[in-house]
Parts: structure tokens; sequence; C-alpha cells
């Protein structure tokens, strides 16, 4: 579909949902006023309106709030039954972004030696750093099954709105979403639920 053809969908669509929370009001005399300009929204749909959380400065130095707030900690580790069930099904060779505690597989690439700059060959698995650079670890997964006979298991946050989504988990092989949220660990604390969705993006050799 061209842009400018996916812009006029997208633009009638739009339309449509403003006309569904139009209101009609009529006057004495019965007859309806003219529409209003401005789409007015049911309450509900106000009341659905996301909560906002206040000082998140201190909010994300709480370990509850660590995956949220990505820059602050990307060590957040694959639950177990997750892990269990990607070996069962795959046999992961390859951790490429671990540290010695929290490593996956046998072998592993570790930030001292950058998983970034190293080959990635067989069956990779991928829980990467969260952040701006998670893009490059999507880019890498993407090349790594392209060029190099790889197969690469991320697992990664279902943010289908974002760059990264649309650039590389959308030529991906095969995506599955995950039902409900995950409860990630982390190395110093008790995990918990994630508060975003998560999907398994799978890369195969071409
Ligand atoms: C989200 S955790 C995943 C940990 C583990 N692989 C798992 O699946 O549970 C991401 C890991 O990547 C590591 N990491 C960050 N930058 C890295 C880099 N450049 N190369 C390799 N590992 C890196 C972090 O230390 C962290 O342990």
């Amino acid at each position: 579909m061209s842009r400018s053809t996916a812009l006029r969908t997208l633009t009638s669509q739009v339309q449509a949902l403003d006309i569904k929370f139009t209101t009609q009001s009529f006057g004495e005399d019965g007859q309806p006023f003219a529409l209003p300009t401005q789409p007015m929204h049911p309450e509900k749909l106000i009341k659905a309106t996301p909560v906002t959380v206040k000082n998140c400065k201190s909010a994300a130095n709480d370990s509850k709030f660590r995956v949220l707030f990505s820059a602050v900690d990307n060590t957040h580790t694959t639950p177990p039954a997750v892990v269990k069930a990607m070996h069962d099904e795959f046999e992961l060779e390859l951790d490429v972004c671990a540290t010695k505690q929290t490593a996956v597989c046998k072998h592993y690439y570790s930030p001292e030696v950058d998983g970034l700059a190293q080959e990635w060959t067989g069956v990779c698995w991928m829980n990467p750093p969260y952040g701006k650079e998670l893009i490059r670890w999507m880019e890498k997964a993407y090349l790594s099954a392209q060029h190099n006979g790889a197969t690469v298991i991320c697992l990664v946050p279902a943010r289908t709105d974002t760059k990264w989504w649309h650039d590389y988990a959308l030529k991906a092989d095969e995506i599955r979403f995950i039902k409900g949220r995950l409860k990630f660990g982390h190395p110093n604390s008790k995990g918990n639920a994630a508060p975003f969705p998560s999907a398994i993006v799978i890369f195969r050799p071409q």
C-alpha cells in the first residue's frame, strides 16, 4: 500500500471513530442541532486515561520499576519457565548478551567482550538490554540470520509502535505474542510482572 493510500485509510478510520463518538442534540422544536465539530468522547474513555507515575526519578530507583525504566537497569532475567521452554524447543547454544550470573547458555557474550562486536552463529538466545540500543541488537539478530546462518530467538517488549519493531521485528520469520505479562527476574531483587507485553521474535537462517 502506498504512503498516501495508507494515510487516506488511516484518516477515514479516524473520522469514522470521531463520528461514532459524536452526540446528537435536539432543540425544543424537535429539530436536531448541527453536529458539533469537536467529537465528544464518552465518559468511560476519559476514565481509561493511563495512570501517570509521579516523581519518576524516585520511582525509577525502586526495584519494582526497574524493567519499566529501561535506561536504569538492563539486567532483568528471563523467567525460568521461558528459558526451559526455549531450550526444549530450540536447543539454545549461545546467549548473546548476558553475564556469568545471568547467562542461560554455557556459551555467552558479556559486556566485557561486547556481544554486538562478536559473531553470532548457531542457535542464539537474545534478551537484550532495553533502551535506545535495542535497535542495534535487533539489527544484529536480523543480519546474523540473513548472512551468518544463525537462528536468533529474541525476547523483546511488544512495542509495535517503535522503529526497531518496524525495521526488524516485522522481517522476522515468526513472532509469538505472549499472553499476559512476564515476571522478569533480577539478580538483586524478586521479580515483578512487567508493565508491558512481550513477544518472542524468531529470525531463521536464510
Ligand atoms: C536483559 S539481560 C538478559 C540476561 C540473560 N541473558 C537472560 O536472558 O536472562 C541483558 C544482559 O545483557 C548484558 N549486556 C549489556 N550490554 C552488553 C553487551 N554489549 N554485550 C553483551 N552483553 C551485554 C547485560 O549485562 C545483561 O546481563
